[in-house]
């Protein structure tokens, strides 16, 4: 199974991709928990990405290109992988076009703006898996820590309010015509497009599991 989780900024996408993952035995493949681990690491490629992550803009097209590439080569993606918050720009889609990179399904949550809003500011996370809370709608067993490692959780730089609307502006105007690709190359060429779904990103986690479940069987 090879899918992209395509969604607004806290529309869920590494919330339900972790139950995706388990469900197929593949990896997730989310650019922003690599960027993230790149800027903790101090790597060039975090302290290049860091200012811009920061200021809610998106990071080269390029720099990301060649960081999904080795990614994708890597022996436990051969039986498929998920891809969280990529592609995320038209060239980006058009670089895995080209490439030759099949896809299965694209799967959309759909989640309205003012929704997201208080998701992120309430969103906590384990920066070393990725996992992901919330101090309402999803908490931890024991208040600020992982349910897993018992390690502190933190929130993200870039969940500031400012930071966040700025976000959704820039997936609007760069992300969501993504929508308007994969259908449109759906319409021209069903053979080697990948699938379209679309589902509504409201309601508890465990029902939105259940749509996207059901989603990936049809
Ligand atoms: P990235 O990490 O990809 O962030 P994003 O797309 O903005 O998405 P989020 O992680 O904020 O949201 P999510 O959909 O995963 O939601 P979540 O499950 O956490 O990217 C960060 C930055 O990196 C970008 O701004 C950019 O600078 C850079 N970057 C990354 N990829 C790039 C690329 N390809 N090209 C260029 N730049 C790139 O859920 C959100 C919250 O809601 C959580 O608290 C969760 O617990 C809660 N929640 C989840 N489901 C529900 C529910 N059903 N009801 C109530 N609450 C819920
Ligand atoms: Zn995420």
């Amino acid at each position: 199974m090879r899918l992209i989780l395509l969604g607004a900024p806290g529309a869920g996408k590494g919330t339900q991709a972790a139950f995706i993952c388990q469900k197929y035995g593949i990896p997730q493949i989310s650019t922003g928990d690599m960027l993230r681990a790149a800027v903790k690491a101090g790597t060039p490629l975090g302290l290049e990405a860091k200012k811009v992550m920061d200021a809610g803009g998106l990071v080269s097209d390029g720099l990301i290109i060649d960081l999904v590439k080795d990614r994708i080569a890597q022996p436990d993606c051969a039986n498929g992988f998920l891809f969280d918050g990529f592609p995320r720009t038209i060239p980006q889609a058009e670089a895995m076009r080209q490439a030759g990179v099949r896809i299965d399904y694209v799967l959309e949550i759909d989640v309205p703006f003012d929704a997201i809003i208080e998701r992120m500011s309430g969103r906590r996370v384990h920066p070393a898996s990725g996992r992901t809370y919330h101090v309402k709608f999803n908490p931890p067993k024991v208040d600020g820590v992982d349910d897993v490692t018992g390690e502190p959780l933190i929130q993200r730089d870039d969940d500031k309010e400012e930071t966040v609307r700025k976000r959704l502006d820039v997936y609007a105007a760069q992300t969501r015509p993504l929508v308007d690709y994969y259908s449109g190359w759906a319409k021209q060429d069903p053979a080697t497009a990948p699938k379209y779904r679309v589902i509504s990103g409201l309601g508890t986690v465990e029902e939105i599991t259940q749509r996207v479940f059901a989603a990936l069987a049809d």
